[in-house]
Order: structure tokens, then sequence, then C-alpha cells
């Protein structure tokens, strides 16, 4: 039997929600297991056939653990069929919404040296209601400077769920 692992890096959960739509578009369910990065260091990898990893940007960077996690599992992820997906408010914008034309993607790909099989790029949320005062109103700025929403009494969610079944649909298959 296939078992595929998806790896969520997150820090407000709009990637691990992303990652939960893509199990739900699978046909077995049973067979997917999700774990955070942090519990993900802790198993081994080698009876997954599909690992999927999906992170999210702050402040313009994947987190140092993901880099890590990369760097410590290489060899399985190139054995394995592996895939990578960022989560960003960049790619809110259709000239930046495509691996090949979304920054973090090629920092990404560029710094990790891992060369998955699939990546995929998904806008986040801004969700300014949950966000402390510092982070409230860095992110108000640069939705200002970049022509996003600024009321902060909002939350706003620009991920094209369709977008990520079609991923979600393309992971499955073969599976
Ligand atoms: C403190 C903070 C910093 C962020 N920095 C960036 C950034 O530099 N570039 C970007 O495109 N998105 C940035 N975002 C948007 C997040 O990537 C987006 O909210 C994403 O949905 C968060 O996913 P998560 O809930 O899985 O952590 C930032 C969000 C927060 C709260």
């Amino acid at each position: 039997m296939s078992v595929s692992l998806i790896i969520y890096s997150s820090t407000d959960g709009h990637t691990k929600t992303i990652c939960e739509r893509m199990i739900n578009s699978s046909n077995d369910k049973n067979s997917v297991k999700i774990l955070s990065l942090n519990e993900a260091t802790k198993i081994d990898l080698s009876e997954f056939n599909k690992i999927i990893i999906g992170a999210s940007i702050r402040y313009g960077k994947h987190s140092k653990k993901l880099y890590n996690f990369i760097e410590n599992n290489k060899i399985m992820l190139d054995q394995k069929e592996s895939s990578f997906f960022s989560v960003n408010v960049v790619a809110r914008k259709s000239e930046k919404n495509s691996p090949e034309t979304n920054p973090y993607i090629k920092k990404f790909l560029k710094i990790s040296k891992w060369t998955p099989k699939k990546v995929g790029v998904f806008a986040g949320k801004v969700d300014y209601p949950n966000y402390g005062f510092f982070d409230k109103y860095i992110i108000k700025l640069i939705m200002f400077i970049t022509k996003g929403p600024t009321d902060t009494s909002q939350s706003f969610e620009f991920t094209d769920w369709s977008k990520v079944d079609d991923f979600a649909k393309e992971l499955w298959t073969n599976s």
C-alpha cells in the first residue's frame, strides 16, 4: 500500500488547513498521515512512499527549522516522490503566483538545493485580528505598500482553493 506523509511548517495554522484540504481530496484518506515539522523530525521517513512539505513565509523567509529538516533528510527526500509548496501573501498577485515567478520559491529551491518532483505556491491569509500589536502594524504597512487590504478589524483569505485541489489531485494520482 502507498502511504503518504504531509508535513506542515506553519505559524498561524493556514498552511495546516491547506494540507488538510489536500488530504480531503484523496480517495484514500487513511493512507495519508499529517504531521507538524517538529513531529516529523522524530519519526522514520523511510516508511512513506510520498512526502509532501508545505511551509509558510514569515518576514521574507521560510523557517530555519525547515531548512535544517531538509538538510538532515535530503537523501531520503531525493529517493521518494517528494513535493513542496509555499504559502505566502505575495502569491495573491497573479504575476507572482507560480513556482517560476514566486520569489520565495526561487530562493527556497536555490538555498535548500532540494529538487522536489512537484512544486506549488498558494496565496495565504492576512489575519489581522489574531496578530499581536507589532505584527499587525508591520503587515498593515506591507499591505499598504503593496496595495493590499489594510483594515485591521478583518481577516483576508487569498487562497485559491481550486488551485489547491488541482495540486492535490496531481499528488494523489498513481497513489
Ligand atoms: C508576522 C508575519 C510576517 C509575514 N511575512 C510575510 C512576507 O514577508 N511575505 C509574504 O508574502 N507573506 C508574509 N506573511 C503572510 C503569511 O505567509 C501568510 O499569512 C500565511 O497564510 C501564513 O501561513 P501560516 O498560518 O501557515 O503561518 C506574513 C505573515 C505574518 C503574520
